[in-house]
């Protein structure tokens, strides 16, 4: 098939390319997919996109009108694609449901960590000459309650490291994972999940419904000085109320992966711009912050499973092969 690959970088080329077996026509092209660039989708039955291509309604109008017949996501979270239009246009969408949940489970862990004993801030003493420990004590994270909020593939793998920290985990998921319970994960309420982690992490999906479920509410809930991890998707989080939790201290420390407005900002080299973004500028401000650029899925490992799948699920759609049904 002729598949349009949007958003494309050199990494995705060289793994695509090393996973296309069928020998595909694959089109590789910078731009992100919107309205504006859907056009480069000309001549392909296929688009294959990423976390921050704009797949709404009248991308997928356009998208159809080209002849476009497949989204081929390279991730796993689809929020960013309208799927009743998608149906309405007859345009399947088929996605990466697991590549890797070692890869963005244990970067969670890691932001976790880094947070804690102040890494970041230690790196950049030392190599400055300044040994001094002032401001860098952590805490023993033996005995720290974590909140684990989505306990899907990646949420259970973030449960497993943590048994070896011998954490005690709460867990909150409307469907409850047998793999955590035999963990000895705990399932409760949400709100009971805020009030008694000292860490809580997130890994749910981005709904229309959990939109902002960490808000001025929740924080209010949560221990003073919790720790926040969110590698899942922005919005998950109102980061306006995530700023003043900072500066009030009721937070005490936040890792990011993810932000509400990443796609004017990630993946991209911007070192030399003026960054436009004040919310997002603030946070960068905070001693107690670290920020990475969606890169929690960023292994070798995951790289080859998400090419090897997405090649897979083309193939599949060409030959007229069940496809996974994603839910709306
Ligand atoms: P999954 O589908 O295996 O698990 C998601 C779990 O969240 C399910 O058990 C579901 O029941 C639960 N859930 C749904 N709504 C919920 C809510 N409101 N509250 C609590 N739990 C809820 O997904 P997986 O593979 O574990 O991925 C989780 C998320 O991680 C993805 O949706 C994606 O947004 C994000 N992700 C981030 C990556 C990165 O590089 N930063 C890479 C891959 C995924």
């Amino acid at each position: 098939m002729k598949v349009a690959i949007f958003s494309a970088k050199k990494y995705d080329r060289e793994f695509l390319d090393a996973a296309n077996v069928p020998r595909h026509e694959l089109r590789f092209f910078e731009p992100l997919l919107n309205e504006e660039t859907a056009g480069l989708a000309t001549g392909s039955e296929a688009v294959c996109v990423f976390v921050n291509d704009q797949v709404n309604a009248a991308v997928i109008a356009k998208l159809r009108s080209l002849g476009v017949r497949l989204i081929a996501l390279r991730c796993a979270g689809y929020n960013n694609v309208d799927l009743s239009a998608a149906t309405k246009h007859s345009i399947a969408v088929v996605r990466v449901p697991a590549y890797s949940p070692y890869a963005v489970a244990e970067h969670t862990i890691a932001l976790m960590l880094a947070l804690n004993r102040k890494v970041h801030r230690a790196y950049n003493r030392v190599r400055e000459g300044n040994f001094a420990l002032d401001g860098l004590v952590g805490f023993d994270m033996h005995g720290k309650t974590v909140g684990v909020i989505g306990t899907g593939q990646i949420g259970t793998v973030v449960a497993q490291i943590l048994t070896g920290f011998i954490c005690p985990t709460l867990a909150f998921d409307p469907f409850p994972n047998p793999t955590c319970r035999s963990l000895g994960v705990r399932y409760v309420e949400l709100n009971e999940l805020l009030a008694q982690s000292d860490i809580v992490s997130l890994h749910c999906p981005l709904t229309s419904e959990n939109k902002y479920i960490i808000n001025n509410a929740a924080i209010t809930r949560m221990k003073n000085g919790v720790m926040l991890i969110n590698t899942s998707r922005g919005a998950l989080l109102d980061t306006i109320a995530i700023i003043n939790g900072l500066k009030s201290g009721k937070i005490g420390s936040l890792g990011l992966d993810v932000y509400e407005e990443e796609e004017e900002i990630f993946f991209e080299d911007r070192s030399g711009l003026i960054l436009s973004d004040d919310v997002f500028a603030r946070l960068l401000t905070f001693p107690n912050v670290i920020i990475t650029g969606h890169q929690a899925f960023f292994t070798r490992e995951a790289l080859s499973n998400i090419a090897a799948t997405t090649i897979e699920n083309i193939t599949k759609f060409e030959n007229n092969q069940p496809l996974e049904k994603l839910a709306g």
